[in-house]
């Protein structure tokens, strides 16, 4: 969508706190021997605090209230009795309604102490985000992002899952345009001021493939570590308002 109106801005302003805290929370809680089930409960108890709804229950009747994927899952992991081991990454992808606005938000957390190399992929999907963010003004393409994105990752030496993407977002979770993090030549979208979209890096260690593994999971091909970072953002003429920060 585009934030055309003060009551447009307030009310996506006022999901993506709720998802920015919902993360804040989960981040805490993501240690060794906690399950993902439980992390979604309490997911869905910050959720009914403020109001607000599961955004992939509400559009797509997701099996969760949040995606939770774990390891070389690399989105679309179900919430479960799987229990969190010391090393693992674990992708905690949030997405509220509130009042019909949406806002969607991803950190990959390293559980206890990870490996300086999985350390490092975090580092490059939040790099990722970064530098696309910085991509992100009025004037430039949707295009943009994906070379901004795309050079940052592959500069420190990991690959873009370039099947997962980036969206416009605020009146359902999925809406145009899609935002790559690749390099797509041809005609691309301009940023317009207004424009609700989320940035998301979606990386691997290894060549970037990802294959389905039943109805929602997709994980890496070659097995490889995944890392996720997502936010969204309302595009501006100068740098984006961070929605979910
Ligand atoms: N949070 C996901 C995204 O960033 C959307 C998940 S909706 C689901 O696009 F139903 F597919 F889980
Ligand atoms: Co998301
Ligand atoms: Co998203």
């Amino acid at each position: 969508m585009s934030a055309d109106t003060p009551e447009d801005l307030a009310g996506l302003r006022a999901a993506g706190r709720v998802v920015a805290q919902t993360i804040r929370e989960l981040r805490r809680l993501a240690r060794p021997g906690i399950t993902t089930a439980e992390l979604d409960a309490h997911a869905a108890r910050v959720f009914a605090a403020h109001g607000a709804r599961s955004g992939p229950q509400l559009d797509y009747d997701f099996p969760g209230t949040i995606c939770i994927s774990v390891g070389d899952e690399a989105v679309h992991g179900i919430p479960g009795r799987r229990r969190l081991r010391d090393g693992d990454l674990v992708k905690l992808d949030v997405t509220a309604e509130l009042d019909g606005f949406y806002a969607d938000a991803c950190r990959t957390v390293a559980v206890g102490k990870a490996k300086p190399s999985a350390l490092k992929l975090i580092g490059a999907a939040e790099s990722g985000l970064k530098r696309g963010m910085a991509a992100a003004t009025a004037g430039a393409t949707v295009n943009d992002i994906g070379i901004a994105v795309q050079g940052e990752v592959e500069r420190r030496g990991f690959s873009v899952c370039h099947a997962l993407s980036g969206h416009g977002i605020g009146r359902s979770i999925h809406e145009e345009p899609t935002v790559f993090n690749v390099d797509v030549p041809g005609p691309s979208p301009a940023l317009t001021e207004g424009l609700v979209i989320t940035i998301e890096p979606i990386i691997a260690a290894g060549d970037g493939e990802v294959v389905e593994d039943g109805e929602w999971i997709l994980r890496t091909g070659d097995g490889s570590l995944s890392a996720h970072a997502e936010h969204t953002i309302v595009i501006t003429d100068g740098a984006p308002l961070v929605l979910t920060a």
